[in-house]
């Protein structure tokens, strides 16, 4: 029964690890003695997070686009070239596109789906044969997705294909759990309330936006990065092997309605 959260030793890949809810992740599993692949399209701030997370612990930067066939398929041959197996996996990139709904152009709608559902089935399915190398009854290969509260609930603005879009890999994940459920493989979602973020820095970079966002979750405060991370961490350690197919809310209770 001890070091039920441990995660030393395991070999992880976190899309969108440059920055946000990616990087605050990325630094839990490093700081917990895993290593860490972290992956983004800009190069150069891949790096630099790469190289900050460094100075405590393994993280490697394999910069790629993963709204493409080829940048997936690019990233995995990276991954493979480098490691036997992957422990866990974290399909955490992600975007968003506001618009009224009148005017939501097509163009932007696809690409959300695109990048927040299709390419998280895409990479996991590229990434099977790695995760299943490693995998175990006691100690499963994990995947994690990151969702979102807006997947769970409509009580923030109404946003349709994000919220389409983290719905739909709730329940991608489930579908998946239980296919791959045999082969020691689990599926799990986070579904995140407000955490700082270039995604967020429009409504939380506003001092009265802030305070009113922090002011309708029943917790009342913004996500710190230690909220995530140890989500994570449990879905990711002995703590969470037998759990898959599930949703994580890690949003302060926002799930339950604004406070
Ligand atoms: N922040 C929140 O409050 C919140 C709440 C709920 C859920 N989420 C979810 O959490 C995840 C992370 O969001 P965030 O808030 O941390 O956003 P963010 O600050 O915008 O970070 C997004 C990350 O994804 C990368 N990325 C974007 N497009 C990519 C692509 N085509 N290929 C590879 N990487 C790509 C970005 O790097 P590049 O731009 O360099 O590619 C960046 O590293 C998303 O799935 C989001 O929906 C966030």
């Amino acid at each position: 029964m001890k070091n039920l959260f441990s995660v030393e030793g395991k070999v992880a890949l976190v899309t969108g690890g440059s920055r946000g809810i990616g990087e605050m992740i990325a630094e839990g599993l490093v700081a917990n003695g895993v290593r860490v692949y972290i992956c983004a399209r800009k190069a150069e701030a891949c790096d630099a997070t790469a190289a900050r997370l460094s100075e405590i612990g393994e993280c490697i930067s394999v910069p790629a686009d993963l709204s493409t066939e080829a940048g997936i398929t690019a990233l995995v041959e990276q991954i493979a070239s480098a490691e036997e197996q992957l422990d866990i996996l974290i399909n955490n990139a992600g975007a968003t596109w506001g618009a009224p709904l009148d005017d939501f152009p097509v163009a932007a709608f696809e690409k959300v789906m695109n990048l927040n559902v299709n390419s998280v089935f895409e990479l996991t399915r590229q990434c099977l044969p790695l995760l299943r190398k490693g995998a175990s009854a006691p100690d499963p290969s994990r995947v994690v997705i990151t969702s979102s509260v807006e997947g769970l609930s409509t009580s923030r603005q109404a946003n349709f294909p994000y919220s389409a879009s983290k719905a739909g890999v709730i329940h991608l994940a489930k579908h998946l759990a239980k296919t791959v459920a045999p082969e020691n493989i689990t599926v799990n979602c986070l579904a995140p309330g407000p955490f700082e973020s270039k995604m967020m820095a429009f409504a939380l970079d506003n001092p009265d936006m802030r305070s009113a966002i922090a002011g309708s979750i029943p917790l009342q405060r913004i996500g710190e990065p230690e909220d995530v991370a140890g989500a994570v961490i449990y879905l990711c350690s002995r703590a969470g092997a037998y759990v898959t197919g599930q949703t994580l809310a890690v949003d302060g209770g926002l799930v339950l309605g604004p406070a």
